[in-house]
């Protein structure tokens, strides 16, 4: 889950490699390093983020055409200026930058230092980079036969670039679980873990796949397979604007993109729903609409956020189209040997479809002969090419480490598709599928009215802010949400929280209540409605701090809140996608009245590329 960028072209590099490192700070922000070819390799790093090595380099020679760029989350090594990327091979010839994990990199550094060779760092990618020059030495062989060979024998995740000495027009780079985007320009080529790097200057990209290997010059670009195999590049026009990558006046990129999920759940609904018509059109699904009506079960797959908004598909799926549902963490799915069998269809849930679990996973599953359909935001990532069939949640490009509009898009999309699998297979009655229809149409205005009365919750999140623990509690379709809420609050603010649904909370949970412990209720109006008011009296009678996320109109929980967020009406089915909203921004602005980098916390990294 690093970062990595290349240029080789007519421009000077290192302005472009490190704009598009601070681009791609996302994926990782433990060191940042860069290195050059101009009259030789010239390689700069430095533990931190890309400021810190900007400064340390001030007034060193960073002129070049060519040179590769990496922004590190750590796996094999502390954070630390040694173990910074890009490596240089012990010839001091070769420079690379690795994203992923070479899992056999022992026994090939243990054969390797039984030649001779020392270390510098405790990287599995310097290992990989003295095994491809050690190969080049023995065989006579070029760069690019030594990187192949190389390849053959490693066993994990990589993205690769290399540049060398020898070559000083060539990056040669390789994919294998680790994303790669190549962009191409007019006597350049720009290549990056996404393609923002790349967005001012070519809308034409290549999206590398699993086993190629690219020979990159200003004017070519070769791609071969690892049997050195010609494969034809296949361009892809991006749709995508500078701007959308850009904080747009706001002060953390997730503040602005809790803030543009009006717009972002329309352009999911946008040219799919329409309410006036009755009809959804999700191209996706209408393909395979006879595998996905008759599916014997769904099984869902993700991580994360994602995760929890599959959990709320569960509810949403068996309610309405009375197919029998399991959401698995694709960490635990991936390793347990599940039963798949022909007939389940398979739903991969993924903001940015790459997440290492979730697509090896898939993988698996779609090798046994399961159908796998996509959920994912970001556009040609490696998920959402493995599936069979898919919709895009069409949130745009998701930069804060926590997932925000993203969930939003993925409980539209989710939602759309319950509800045409539901008409198609006759489990839902004419009325109650209208007028989901017409709630799902009113979602963007919704959150919008909330976005507008963001005082409240500035307050709440000053009143709670010094708490250690908090608890989340919800039922039915909002104890996902509660999971969310506390996800949202662990990662930004580092505050422990936990989400319980909320009946669960007395066989356990309720030790922990006493007059220091903010509980936070998703205690909208719906069917359990009644219920979770008991377990508020239950919390308020051991002196706990009880905050409600409530329906406007609601007169009995603030009765007994100590404080209460009223949002919109909203049948029980929509109303996570309302009630999220508030536990988003209460988590966003704990973290930043605490001083917390919220778009980059400790130790997280936006995609998760690695086991
Ligand atoms: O890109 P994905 O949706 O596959 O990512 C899954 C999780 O890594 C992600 O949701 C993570 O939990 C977020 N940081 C949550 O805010």
């Amino acid at each position: 889950m690093c970062g990595i960028v290349g240029y080789t072209g007519h421009r000077e590099a290192y302005p472009i490699i490190i704009t598009g490192l601070k681009r791609l700070e996302y994926r990782g922000y433990d060191s940042t390093g860069v290195a050059l070819l101009n009259n030789g390799l010239k390689v700069y790093k430095k533990k931190g983020r890309v400021a810190d090595l900007e400064e340390n380099i001030i007034g060193k020679d960073l002129h070049a055409h060519i040179g590769i760029g990496h922004t590190r989350w750590a796996t094999h090594g502390e954070p630390s200026d040694r173990n910074a990327h890009p490596h240089q091979s012990a010839s001091g010839k070769l420079a690379m930058i690795h994203n992923g994990i070479i899992e056999n990199y022992a026994q090939i550094k243990k054969e390797l230092e039984n030649k001779g060779y020392h270390f510098t760092s405790d990287t599995d990618s310097e290992v990989l980079l003295n095994f491809i020059e050690d190969i080049q030495q023995n065989n006579e062989c070029d760069l690019e036969e030594a990187v192949r060979v190389a390849l053959k024998r490693v066993t994990g995740a990589y993205c690769i670039l290399l540049i060398a000495e020898e070559d000083p027009n060539t990056i040669i780079a390789a994919r294998k679980g680790s994303p790669l985007v190549i962009g191409v320009g007019k006597g350049e080529h720009f290549l990056g873990s996404d393609a923002s790097p790349m967005l001012e200057y070519t809308k034409e990209v290549v999206y590398v796949n699993d086993y190629e290997l690219a020979i990159v010059r200003p004017d070519e670009l070769i791609l071969k397979n690892l049997g050195n195999e010609k494969i034809t590049p296949f361009i892809t026009k991006l749709d995508m604007e500078l701007a959308a990558i850009e904080k747009g006046g706001y002060e953390h990129f997730m503040l602005k993109e809790i803030f543009e999920q009006p717009s972002t759940i329309q352009d999911c609904l946008r040219g799919r729903l329409n309410a006036a018509a009755g009809t959804i059109t999700m191209a996706g699904v209408e393909n395979n609409i006879e595998q996905l009506k008759n599916a014997n079960r769904i099984m869902i797959v993700a991580c994360g956020t994602s995760w929890h908004a599959g959990l709320i598909a569960e509810y949403v799926i068996e309610e309405l189209c009375r197919i029998p549902v399991e959401v698995e963490y694709a960490s635990e799915f991936r390793y347990r040997n599940p039963i798949v069998n022909k007939g389940d269809v398979i739903i991969a849930i993924s903001q940015s479809g790459e997440t290492a679990d979730t697509l090896v996973a898939l993988e698996r599953a779609k090798a046994n002969g399961a159908f796998i359909f996509g959920v994912v935001n970001a556009v040609g990532s490696s998920i959402a090419r493995l599936s069979h069939a898919g919709a895009y949640t069409h949130s745009g490009p998701e930069i804060g480490v926590a997932s925000t509009k993203a969930f939003t898009g993925q409980l539209a999309v989710l939602n759309m598709m319950a509800l045409k699998i539901a008409k198609a297979k006759g489990t839902i009655t004419d009325e109650y599928y209208q007028q989901l229809l017409n709630e799902l149409q009113d979602v963007p205005e919704k959150v919008a009215s909330i976005l507008k009365n963001t005082d409240e919750l500035q307050r709440i999140a000053a009143k709670y802010k010094d708490a250690h623990d908090f608890l989340f509690l919800g039922r039915g379709y909002n104890f996902p949400i509660a999971l969310e809420g506390a996800l949202k609050l662990k990662e930004i603010s580092y505050i422990h929280a936990e989400g319980y649904p909320a009946a669960e909370m007395k066989h356990g949970p309720i030790a922990l209540v006493d007059e220091n412990l903010p509980v936070v209720f998703v205690a909208t109006k719906d069917s359990y409605h009644e219920k979770i008011v008991s377990n508020m009296q239950e919390i308020k009678a051991r002196k706990g701090k009880v905050i409600s996320i409530i329906t406007e109109g609601d007169l009995v929980s603030p009765t007994i809140s100590d404080d209460v967020f009223s949002i919109p009406p909203a049948d029980e089915l929509i109303a996570p996608l309302l009630s999220v909203i508030p536990l988003q921004l209460l988590s966003y602005y704990v973290g930043t009245l605490k001083g917390i980098d919220v778009d980059k916390p400790r130790n997280l990294a936006k995609s998760v590329t690695v086991e």
